[in-house]
């Protein structure tokens, strides 16, 4: 595990969040930076297709696909309280028995996590230090498309960000976010097979979806 510590993470993404947040998802949808995402990802065929979202927060992602008829989905995220939300969420919809939950950091369950079609990380490489890793081992499991959502590494979205870094200090919070950098994180993925089919920006994120040029 990477320097930013669980603790850290629970703190910044608690119960009483979580539950803020899918709130808003069962009034209003998924939120607006993710929506692009979703819709293009609507457009392919994921009929009985797989699907795994890493770091998938209240499970929006999931939710929203599982309209679309996959057959089996994966979750993982390492916040308690997004992962005991999203836990009681799919109990009381009765969709159990069609998504397997981990809780935890994806780096340290890769090897038991299954390979999905689709694999998502959904402003996910952003909380997470050793991108490079986490990019790596996300890749693997992909069998046909990969979708992430990172901040812009432009100059302006920099500018905020060490705003919010300061701010963050001042009040000894010690929850931290990255902007790492597009043009290597592209590299991994080419490197490893992929091609890009969709790209868009929205305000300060950058939406990306990659598909295996041979399927495996
Ligand atoms: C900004 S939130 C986004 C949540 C959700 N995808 C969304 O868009 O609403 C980032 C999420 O990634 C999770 N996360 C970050 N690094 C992770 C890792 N290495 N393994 C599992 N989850 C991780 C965090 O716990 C958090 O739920």
């Amino acid at each position: 595990m990477n320097s930013c510590c669980n603790l850290s993470y629970d703190t910044e993404f608690d119960l009483k969040r979580a539950r803020r947040e899918l709130k808003q998802y069962n009034r209003s949808g998924a939120k607006k930076s993710s929506q692009p995402m979703i819709t293009k990802l609507r457009s392919l065929d994921l009929q009985n297709k797989t699907l795994l979202d890493i770091g998938g927060g209240i499970g929006s992602i999931i939710f929203e696909l599982l309209k679309e008829g996959l057959q089996k989905t994966t979750y993982v995220d390492i916040s308690y309280g997004y992962t005991q939300t999203f836990r009681e969420e799919v109990e009381q919809q009765k969709i159990n028995n069609q998504i397997k939950i981990y809780q935890g950091d994806f780096l340290d369950l890769h090897n038991e996590v299954p390979p999905a079609h689709l694999v998502t990380l959904d402003k996910v490489i952003c909380c997470y230090e050793d991108y490079q890793e986490l990019v790596k081992y996300s890749l693997n499991k992909s069998q046909r498309w990969y979708a992430f959502i990172i901040p812009r590494d432009t100059w302006w979205v920099k500018a905020v960000h060490g705003l919010e870094l300061l701010g963050r200090k001042l009040i000894r919070n010690s929850f931290r976010t990255w902007i790492h950098p597009e043009k290597e994180i592209r590299e991994l993925i080419v490197n490893q097979g992929f091609k890009e089919i969709f790209k868009v920006h929205r305000r300060e994120w950058l939406i990306l979806i990659y598909e295996r040029s041979e399927a495996i």
